[in-house]
């Protein structure tokens, strides 16, 4: 068989180790061929290819990012965009194709399912908000980047007497803040599924001092204060229609230091938490999910996603991935809120 593979959406580490374990299983163990779609659905858009065997993914494993590169390009707000895909779809040979991304791009996966294109999907994102499995790969490196950088925060905050406002990714779902928060030992975690108590926040953060510690709030990027006052959005959207978000740590810093008139500073950040290589964890995850979608394509079982439940992969509808967000149930932020202030 011939295989295309992309990767699609905000990289994160382990996609290489996908693309190396699907190439080296295919390869060796059913004599497969493959492609490589380049940035996402841009490539077989605009038939952006190259080549992808044994040689290219050599010593990929521990490096982050993705060799095939990614994009948010999405074929369907695009005029005939499905058509081109499996026009060069054929033109490569290509009887199948591995999409690894998120919600995004699993979602063109799935619409493309539903037309006849023979894909299997490989869940991704830092963000682990996606439903059908247990866990994505890249959530626990960004968990442990956070971790770090939470621990340095502590002294240099205790050193000046200040608050620390860390800002990290989470646009619906607030699982890095929430499990970087807990290891690293934030006083304060805020999550766009609980909205927040300015209030109560102020609380926590005077009862912090009160004992002579600095306070650390970890705050996702999506997390909004409950009364809605306080403005939060830039208004840009991608090509997806995600609002562009960024912003709560400012704000939260300006509103902390004018309410309890100790200085707090904010950090964000940002795409470190998608950088660098993957934990040992997600290398260990990722390459299972490469395994297991080339035996999928191998076993002709088109129009699903490999994932995690338990300790085993197994194969759910692509459509099951991505019908609804995985959010930080309540039961588990109320476990560890008892730690706060
Ligand atoms: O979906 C992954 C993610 O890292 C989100 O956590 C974040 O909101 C978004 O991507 C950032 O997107 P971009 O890299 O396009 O700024």
């Amino acid at each position: 068989m011939r295989v295309g593979i992309l990767t699609g959406g905000g990289d994160c580490p382990g996609l290489n180790a996908v693309i190396r374990g699907a190439v080296r299983k295919g390869v060796k163990a059913h004599g497969h061929e493959f492609v490589g779609f380049r940035d996402g659905w841009r490539g077989p858009l605009e038939n952006d290819t190259m080549p992808l065997g044994v040689d290219e993914v050599r010593r990929i494993l521990p490096r982050g990012g993705t060799i095939l590169g990614s994009s948010r390009t999405n074929p369907f707000a695009v005029e005939g965009g499905v058509d081109r895909i499996k026009e060069n779809l054929e033109s490569n040979g290509c009887d199948a194709l591995i999409a690894i991304g998120g919600e995004d791009t699993l979602g063109v996966a799935t619409k493309l399912a539903d037309v006849g294109v023979n894909v299997v999907g490989v869940p991704k994102t830092i963000d682990n908000d996606l439903s059908g499995t247990d866990f994505t790969f890249g959530f626990d490196t960004a968990v442990n980047i956070v971790m770090e950088a939470v621990d340095r925060l502590h002294t240099t905050a205790e050193s000046h007497h200040r608050v620390i406002i860390v800002e990290v990714m989470g646009r619906h779902a607030g699982w890095i803040a929430l499990h970087s928060g807990l290891a690293a030992g934030a006083n304060i975690i805020l999550i766009p599924e609980r909205p927040f108590d300015i209030e109560k926040v102020c609380a926590q953060v005077e009862s912090r001092f009160a004992t002579s510690y600095s306070p650390i709030i970890v705050v996702a990027e999506g997390a909004i204060p409950k009364e809605g006052t306080m403005e939060l959005v830039s208004g840009e959207v991608d090509a997806f229609g995600h609002v562009r978000l960024g912003g709560i740590a400012d704000r939260l810093a300006k509103e902390i230091e004018g309410r309890t008139g100790k200085e707090a500073r904010a950090v964000v950040l940002g795409h470190i938490q998608r950088g660098g290589s993957p934990t040992a964890f997600d290398r260990w995850l990722a390459t299972r999910f490469g395994l297991h979608a080339i035996q999928a394509v191998t076993d002709g079982d088109f129009g699903i996603m490999v994932a995690l439940n338990r300790t085993e992969i197994i194969r759910v509808p692509l459509s099951e991935g991505t019908k609804e967000l995985k959010v930080v149930r309540p039961d588990l932020y109320d476990e560890v809120e008892v730690l706060f202030g």
